[in-house]
């Protein structure tokens, strides 16, 4: 078999770079390992007519990593535009802020065809193609029309909204029966699959049965894959991580004080408003607690030529300033404020050195930063991590202290909570978490849905073969090299 993953955002095997998003962080270490091919794109943007659409092919681990420009004329009508103007805020229940012309439609079609022709050098017979993400919901369906036969499975990162509120997306009829020439649909969690599967009963009106969808592409599956993280190597890092001169110099600055952890791209869905009036509330309310702890933010930029994101970077560094300024001390700055990106090593340190983590975005496909906070504990004195419940990773950490991220007193209260709990329960809910993480991989998530895509190619092969029409191509079909179990997904 020859994987190829497909994602928008690429990343290089840097680990002491700053990363921003969680997919690429994630994807990382397995592609590289697993020997794949990963496309995406170099961040730059091509003028013209040039032939090659690929600006830098490099070995990636046992596999390559293969970065395309893309085309200028479209680039921000697909990246801006659509999809982070349209589908973005729509997918994160945010129906007020879709924005989108139709030319930024156009422009995200012609990403996505130009994606795909792009793609054709590696359709070799064997190719197992797996597009990931909302930048590339039609990408499967232009693959198809070029006449790509072989297998195609799409997983969506982020969540997946009530109907309602994807209606609200120009174009959304046709966007989702392109995505139904996927083979396999991968989501976080069980709400984002049954809404998934609401929308295309009620909205297409198309026969879904046991999770399989019947359309006019054939036939593609639904499941359920959450993302994982590697624990182990995260706790390593993060022990490791303590002697790192950032690290260091953050712990020497606490002068006893306890501290919180909020790690975050600047983004609306991450709920960085209501945290901050969250910490604001809990020191009006218990004044005993201030002096005794402060938060450390980090708000990474990001898509800051949207206008959403620039208003929502401007009203923060108004909150923050104006929280620190009314209850700030010439010794005791209550929120660090910090708008940069920092390695995962450093990260991990981090994590390490706070107390609490705080991860209460408003709507969340998973939240990554969740996981690894909690893999960065010390185990013999856990720091505590308190998650939105609408985050994906509340599922499986759920001996978190879970918090409504709209309950801003509810917060508050809990965060003070999490600052004294006592360490038999510390490690109890900790020990609890890791288990789950261990449970769940990012190595046994991508195995997963290599595995389940792999046998969804062969049951609609066996179908193909007891009905009368003739069989199309099919690739050959080989058990995957990495380790693997019984599939998981449902
Ligand atoms: O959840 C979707 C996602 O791909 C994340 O993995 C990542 O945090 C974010 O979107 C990346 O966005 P961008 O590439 O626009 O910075």
């Amino acid at each position: 078999m020859s994987l190829v993953v497909v994602s928008n955002r690429v990343a290089r095997g840097k680990v002491n770079e700053p990363m921003t998003g969680g997919l690429a962080a994630a994807l990382l270490p397995v592609v590289e390992k697993s020997g794949a091919i990963w496309v995406g794109s170099s961040g730059r943007v091509r003028h013209g007519a040039q032939k090659e659409p690929f600006a830098e092919i490099e070995a990636l681990g046992a596999g390559a990593l293969a970065m395309l420009d893309l085309p200028a004329a479209h680039y921000g009508g697909y990246y801006e535009g659509f999809a982070n103007s349209a589908l973005w805020p729509a997918l994160h229940s945010r129906a007020d802020l879709i924005r989108a012309s139709q030319q930024d439609y156009l422009s995200y079609r012609e990403v996505n065809a130009f994606m795909a022709r792009a793609l054709l050098r590696f359709k070799k017979p064997d190719a197992v193609f797996w597009i990931q993400d909302y930048h590339f919901l039609a990408l499967g369906a232009e693959l198809r029309d070029l006449g790509v036969t072989q297998p195609i499975g799409f997983f969506l990162h982020t969540p997946w909204p009530a109907r309602a509120i994807i209606e609200g997306v120009p174009h959304h009829r046709e966007l989702v029966e392109a995505m139904l020439a996927y083979d396999l649909i991968g989501f976080q969690t069980e709400d984002d699959r049954e809404s998934f599967l609401g929308y295309v009963s009620c909205d297409l009106g198309l026969e879904v049965e046991n999770g399989v969808i019947t359309s006019r592409h054939g036939t593609s599956r639904i499941a359920v894959f959450p993302i994982g993280i590697d624990p182990e190597k995260f706790a390593t890092q993060a022990a490791k991580a303590a002697s790192h001169p950032d690290v260091s110099r953050l712990r020497r600055s606490l002068n006893g004080e306890k501290l919180a952890i909020g790690v975050d791209r600047l983004d609306y869905s991450k709920g960085l408003i209501n945290r901050i009036e969250a910490f604001d509330r809990m020191w009006t309310l218990q004044p005993a607690l201030q002096r005794t702890v402060s938060l450390l933010q980090i708000a990474t930029p990001s898509r800051g030529a949207i206008e959403a994101y620039g208003n929502l970077q401007n009203e923060l560094a108004k909150l923050v300033s104006d929280v620190n300024g009314r209850l700030g001390e010439v010794d005791w700055t209550p929120i660090r404020y910090l708008n940069k990106g920092f390695s995962q090593t450093v990260l991990a340190g981090l994590y390490r050195t706070a107390q609490v983590g705080v991860v209460t975005p408003l709507h969340d496909g998973m939240n990554l930063v969740a996981k690894e906070y909690v893999a960065a504990q010390n185990p013999a004195d856990p720091g505590v991590l308190v998650l939105s419940k609408f985050a994906g990773a509340a599922n499986e950490l759920d001996t978190a202290l879970l918090v409504n991220p709209h309950d801003i007193d509810g917060m508050a209260r809990t965060i003070a909570i999490a600052l004294s709990m006592p360490l038999t329960e510390r490690r109890m809910r900790w020990e609890a978490m890791m288990t789950k993480l261990r449970a769940g991989t990012i190595q046994q998530w991508f195995a997963d849905f290599v595995e389940a895509l792999q046998e969804t190619r062969l049951d609609k092969a066996e179908d193909k073969a007891e009905s009368p029409s003739p069989v199309a191509e099919a690739p050959t079909l080989v058990p995957l090299r990495s380790v693997n179990t019984g599939a998981r997904y449902h």
